[in-house]
């Protein structure tokens, strides 16, 4: 018995009963074949780093088609027949690289890379299933499920696009070479069996069984061996695992995949028969087929809606019956295609053996309590157009991959189509409540009328208020929010499809979604060939390994048989004291090796060793009272990673003394007064006094609340702890090692020099791993010292978002008084940052503080300042991305806007007038509003908005000077090398590649200062011996540190072969040099550092202009328009400082629009812990028109080679969008009928928010 497939190329085949019952295909191919090119972060189809393609045979039509799947979700045992193709199959160093991996290498589509494989994966299948005819459209619609975190998509999209039959990206010729074929550098063997060997059942580890029916009789054979009491799962794609986890408890799995009664289709003239496990894709395809057929048209709609459900992978392998199987078991399940479905009032072919069949409506199968049902089949009718009206809508919060706020459909069966009147009437809503489908008063109230009269539409709205009722059903959206929105979408309907002389000229745009072109961008900046290869245009140093998965990253590692994997064990009863852990049920588990606490800890509980703005312990494992939801407590040491997670959950907890008032917001610490929870963090400045007011002047106040962000890094929080020969060899994603080499000798009081560090590079960090990551190192390093065997740490999303510190969140309480002009005569910022349960890592007076001023005219006259640091029950905030800049920044330039909106002038203007003389950006906001013509656009936008009462833009302007704050740093090492042997040079540093381009950088300094062409240097690891004491890689500066340490050291080689190059005459080649230096016994190996005062502080200047579009009704919008000009002295690597200013300026959209952290008040439990809620931002959600400028002529004096650091700055410009917002929003209010208030927007600013704020009530919405 046995299962076989191909792995690029190579047959295997593998007894199930070796392996876990529900081994992914992800585990096997990273754990088995050490496969490491497909990742993981997510494990619930969310992120797609872990896609691969594979080829299947299709169980009827004998065709094998070659499709993205997701390898974390998908089984091994459903893997029979399958050919399976990993980034590693398509190219590497040895065999030559596949063109999408060049190409997306090529156009800069890389950062720190982790996401890479997925992407490339993702295209081949796209190109291979399409046979490599595919259009930008297509292209730019297939990554909705891959989150690259650190691009912000642009140079990705530009990448794939370019392999579209229709694209216009330009494409430098040496990366032209797809004559292009898509040939897999491992041909097929041919060897895949044919489908004809027959499993039956088979009894794999845990006393479980996997059945392989390929009839529906064996599949009801199966049915019959489960026993009553015992659970089954029928698995098709396994994606609803993604959703709703399987429970641990199923006996039984049986693979429906070969069943081809089961994935048969047909298209009838009445009716279309799709077969229950027909994936999505397949059932789109077969919609797009119907479509043309009359009565069929609907399908077109159909079409599109599904394409907004999950995302390709999930599409591909996901399937129609397991998705109506989560609603029937999930009844509050927001599916798609259940409300579509229902609305077209589709009938379920249900078996109850495989011989008795019965055709039953949805809801009727969903109601239906009889066990082993199997559905069959699904039937939709005809509905001719003539005497049908259908649409359906799903409302996101952002553009792709994401489950409703609310969908609905409706179907209106005509009486009379001249004259309107509806015969009947379907109505559905999802995600209202449990159990609600139908709004049935509505239904019935439409019956016999004429759908477009005024009476109608009011007494339909009437009735739809009266029977939503929308519950509480956190984190999903408010049910005010459903409720209006859900109005919304009928509304929309009526408007879309009424005749035209029956609706309002200004209403009718509201009938459409908003529909996004395909996007572009345009880069700008200047290179200074006589500094080449500084300045110059150069390909990321290790592009082209990421994008073929070759790069490792830490879980890449390989450690024996012998390693433990691990998994937190945490607390949840905040402020309780705990009383006794009981670990037995856990440890009775099979696989679980240990199970550590406090009391196994040699030497310091505390996991935050540094003295940088750090002054307080932070605990390992709890010690006293539990600080926050999820604190961890100790750790579980398993044989493999599932066990360690599922046996951490088993784990009993007891405590003391719980009845302690919590507080879980900063909103709660200020209502309460709780002092000892407050400190005033700033410097007093009490001598501002409030001026007298004239004439003329203008007083406001605001609140600007700015929540906070989880860093979201596509590799987890990893370590990996290998115990050598005097002490322990540590891999860890960190971003400082010193801390992490510290709180491990220290807790294990160990010497430090007995705990060695080494990192590659890290996959994504922006501050999540500055000391976050260190509670896991130092339990992973305790399971390994304690059980002297290789111990692995991968935190799981859920792991990292309930028990790591995130983003500070802020708010500001403002007050200004201002001229008539906007001038400001005095503002008061009183502002509060969340530090969670300790004050480490502060942002409020080190970074906030000093960006506050911005680029303003703001003095000790008339700027009062008081910044807050609030301690609450949650863990420890850390750094994120411009931490504490961006909210300094974003305060002000919101006071800026209120100014500007109080005194009823132009933001512009209001700004202009504000600028502090001699401040750079005193020209370059002239300039830059006339390189975007501000003044038109605006123009433009106001008479749009006047036009449209349901669509609205915006336009909104920031500006930045973000400090640049290098005088903190303190030691970073850099040794480089050249090798006798052929002059080749390498560099090991202390500064940590994570992304942003240290590694090209400092190559290209190297390059430079050597004069060696930059293909003779190549970097490698870091380590705790050639990196020893160096500082921390965060604060945008470590390229610019390392480059200088890199630049001395060269220096010093330079120093030391002049003499020699002297001698040799200037015609002697670099080699010659080389080996006459080693001849001469000269040491070819320098050291040196970067040390405080090598680099004074500087700023960064930057504008940015948004320009978006909001749909009122639904809240959504699209970014139509991003200009941004940015500041980046002589840039080190062009190409490398547009991705961090796209990257950091898409994070910061995702911070003001999409990301929302939604805890319970009561307990402090965080409730957005996975990719189903939390939501970065996708590739459709970044700016349609991305246009990015390097401001040029413009050295930094002070800078290293006059360059200027980029990696953090653009994050601050994002702010700009909610400027927009509140320009659309303004619009809305004032047709609303609303007094002119300014509105309360903050980060972050979600649909929801929008609709809320936009005044619309649902009795406005009539249709004249
Ligand atoms: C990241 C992600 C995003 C998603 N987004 C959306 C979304 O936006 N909208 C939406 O509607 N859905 C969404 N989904 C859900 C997705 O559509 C479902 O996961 C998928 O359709 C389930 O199909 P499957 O074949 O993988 O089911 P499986 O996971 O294989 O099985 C699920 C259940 O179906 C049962 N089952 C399977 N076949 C049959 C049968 N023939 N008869 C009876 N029972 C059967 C199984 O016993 C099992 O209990 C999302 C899923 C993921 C992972
Ligand atoms: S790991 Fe599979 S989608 Fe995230
Ligand atoms: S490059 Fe995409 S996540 Fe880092």
């Amino acid at each position: 018995m046995s299962i076989k497939f191909n792995v690029n190329g190579f047959p295997y085949e593998v007894h199930p009963a070796d392996y876990a019952a529900d081994i992914t295909l992800n585990t096997f191919l990273r754990e088995h074949l050490h496969l490491t090119a497909t990742k993981y972060m997510c494990l619930e189809g969310g992120c797609g780093s872990c896609v691969c393609a594979i080829q299947r045979r299709h169980p009827i039509t004998g065709d094998i088609k070659t499709q993205a799947v997701n390898s974390c979700l998908m089984l091994l045992n459903t893997c029979n027949d399958v050919d399976i193709i990993t980034d590693e199959g398509l190219g590497n160093k040895s065999s030559g690289y596949h063109p999408i991996q060049k190409r997306l290498a090529k156009l800069n589509g890389t950062q720190c890379g982790y996401c890479s494989p997925g992407f490339v994966m993702n295209m081949y299948a796209l190109m291979e299933g399409n046979g490599g005819q595919v259009t930008m459209s297509e292209v730019e619609d297939s990554f909705g499920g891959n989150i690259c975190r650190c691009t912000g998509y642009r140079p990705i999209l530009d990448a794939m696009k370019s392999f579209a039959a229709d694209s216009n990206i330009e494409v430098q010729a040496d990366c032209v070479d797809i004559e292009d074929s898509f040939e897999l550098i491992c041909p097929r063997t041919g060897q895949c069996s044919s489908g004809n060997c027959s499993r039956k059942m088979l009894q794999v580890q845990d006393n479980c069984h996997w059945y392989w029916p390929k009839t529906l009789a064996e599949l009801f054979n199966a049915l019959d061996q489960v026993p009553i009491g015992e659970e089954y799962i029928m698995v098709a794609g396994n994606t609803a695992h993604g959703v709703y986890r399987r429970p641990k408890n199923i006996q039984h799995y049986i693979d429906v995949n070969m069943v081809p009664d089961l994935k048969q289709h047909s298209i009838e003239s009445d009716h279309l028969l799709l077969g229950a496990n027909m994936s999505l894709t397949e059932a789109m395809q077969v919609f797009q087929q119907a479509a043309s057929r009359s009565g069929f048209e609907y399908c077109a709609q159909l079409w599109k809606h599904f394409n907004l459900i999950a995302n390709v992978p999930v599409r591909n392998n996901g399937t129609l019956a397991g998705n109506i199987s989560i609603k029937k078991q999930h009844p509050e399940f927001a599916s798609d295609v259940f409300i579509t479905f229902e609305t077209l009032d589709v009938q379920v072919i249900v078996h109850e053996n495989a011989n008795t069949q019965r055709v039953v409506s949805l809801l009727a199968y969903l109601q239906d309590p009889s066990p082993k049902l199997v559905i069959g089949a699904f039937l939709l009718r005809s509905y001719p157009k003539d005497k049908y009206l259908f649409n359906t809508y799903k409302i996101l919060s952002r553009a792709q991959n994401v489950h409703a706020y609310v969908n609905a459909g409706f179907l209106i069966e005509w009486r009379n189509i001249q004259h309107r009147i509806v015969a009947s009437a379907r109505l559905c809503f999802g995600n209202i409540r449990p159990g609600f489908v139908h709004a049935q008063n509505a239904e019935q109230s439409l019956v016999s009328r004429d759908l477009y009269d005024s009476a109608t539409v009011a007494q339909v709205f009437g009735e739809l208020l009266t029977s939503l009722q929308p519950v509480e059903m956190p984190p999903e959206a408010s049910p005010e929010y459903r409720e209006k929105l859900a109005c919304s979408l009928f509304y929309k309907f009526l408007l879309g499809s009424a005749p035209k002389e029956v609706v309002k000229e200004r209403l009718r745009s509201g009938g459409q979604l908003l529909e996004r072109p395909l996007s572009s961008g345009k880069q700008t900046f200047e290179t200074i060939p006589k500094n080449y290869p500084v300045t110059q245009v150069v390909q990321k140093l290790e592009g082209l390994v990421q994008c073929s998965g070759e790069a490792k990253y830490m879980n890449d590692l390989l450690t024996n048989s012998n390693a433990v994997h691990c998994a937190f064990v945490t607390a949840k009863r905040v402020g309780a004291t705990i009383e006794r852990v009981d670990a037995r049920a856990a440890l009775q588990c099979k696989g679980v090796v240990a199970f550590y606490t406090l009391q196994d800890i040699p030497g310091d509980n505390n996991f935050n060793n540094t003295t940088l703005l750090s002054d307080e312990p932070e605990e390992i494992f709890v010690a006293g009272p539990v600080k926050y939801y999820d604190q961890p407590l100790g750790v579980i040491a398993a044989l493999t990673h599932d066990v360690a997670v599922y046996a951490a959950t088993l784990v009993q907890v007891t405590y003391v003394n719980s009845q302690v008032k919590i507080y879980t917001s900063m909103k709660a610490v200020l209502a309460d007064k709780a002092e000892d929870r407050i400190k005033i963090m700033t410097t007093k400045t009490e001598d501002v006094s409030r001026p007298m007011p004239e004439a003329g002047d203008v007083i406001g106040r605001g609140i600007l609340e700015l929540e906070s962000q989880y860093h979201f890094t596509l590799e987890p929080q990893t370590t990996i702890v290998v115990p050598v020969e005097e002490g322990l060899q540590v891999f860890c994603a960190t971003q400082w090692m010193d801390v992490t080499q510290a709180s491990i000798s220290r807790m294990l009081k160990l010497e430090a020099n007995a705990v060695q560090l080494q990192v590659r590079r890290v996959g994504g960090a922006y501050g999540a791993k500055v000391t976050r990551g260190n509670q896991l190192a130092c339990a992973c390093a305790l399971v390994a010292y304690k059980l002297n065997r290789p111990a692995r740490f991968v935190q799981t999303i859920e792991s990292m978002m309930e028990c790591n510190g995130k983003r500070w969140a802020c708010r500001s309480d403002y007050e200004f008084q201002v001229r008539a002009n906007g001038l400001i005569r005095l503002l008061t910022n009183n502002y509060y940052e969340d530090a969670g349960c300790t004050l480490n890592e502060n942002v409020v007076d080190f970074l906030t503080r000093p960006a506050l001023p911005n680029v303003y005219n703001l003095t000790n006259v008339n700027f009062k300042v008081r910044g807050t640091a609030i301690r609450t029950d949650a863990p420890s905030s850390t750094w994120c991305r411009a931490p504490g800049t961006a909210e300094g920044i974003a305060m002000t330039e919101t006071v800026l806007e209120h100014i500007a909106f109080a005194c009823k002038l132009d933001p512009a203007d209001a700004r202009l007038v504000n600028l502090r003389p001699g401040n750079k950006m005193v020209q370059l906001l002239p300039r830059f509003l006339a390189s975007t013509e501000y003044r038109k656009r605006r123009d433009e936008i106001n008479l749009f908005n006047a036009q449209n009462r349901w669509r609205k833009r915006g336009l909104g302007l920031s500006l930045m000077e973000f400090p640049v704050s290098v005088n903190i740093a303190l030691c970073y090492p850099a040794t480089v090398a050249i090798y006798h042997a052929d002059g080749s040079v390498v560099i090991s540093h202390g500064g940590i590649e994570i992304g942003q381009g240290l590694n090209t950088k400092v190559a290209q300094v190297a390059a430079f200062t050597l004069e060696v062409p930059l293909e003779r240097v190549r970097v490698e690891s870091t380590n705790t011996i050639m990196g020893a004491n160096a500082f921390v890689t965060a604060n945008s500066m470590a390229s610019e540190v390392v480059g200088i340490a890199v630049r001395k050291a060269c220096n010093t080689l330079k120093q030391r072969l002049k003499p020699v190059k002297q001698k040799l005459g200037p015609k002697a080649k670099w080699e010659q040099v080389v080996e006459a230096a080693f001849n001469q016994s000269i040491s070819l190996i320098a050291t040196e550092s970067f040390k405080m005062g090598d680099q004074p502080n500087y700023s960064v200047f930057g504008l940015s202009l948004s320009e978006l579009e909001l749909d009122i009704l639904t809240g959504n919008h699209l970014i139509r328009r991003v200009d941004i000009l940015e500041d980046a002295g002589e840039s080190l690597s062009p190409n490398v400082d547009v991705g961090q200013v796209e990257g950091a300026f898409v994070m910061g959209l995702g911070y003001y629009l999409t990301e929302l952290l939604l805890y319970d008040r009561q307990t402090g439990r965080i409730l957005t812990n996975r990719t189903w809620n939390y939501h970065p931002p996708g590739a459709k959600d970044i700016p349609i028109d991305f246009r990015i400028e390097l401001l040029q002529k413009s050295p930094n004096p002070v800078g290293f080679l006059r360059s200027k650091a980029t990696g953090e700055p653009a994050f601050c410009l994002a702010v700009g969008v909610l400027f927009a917002m509140q320009h659309a929003i303004q619009s809305a209010r004032e047709d609303a009928g609303l007094p002119r208030e300014w509105v309360r927007l903050g980060a972050p600013t979600t649909p929801e928010t929008v609709v809320l704020s936009a005044g619309s009530e649902v009795h406005q919405f009539a249709l004249q």
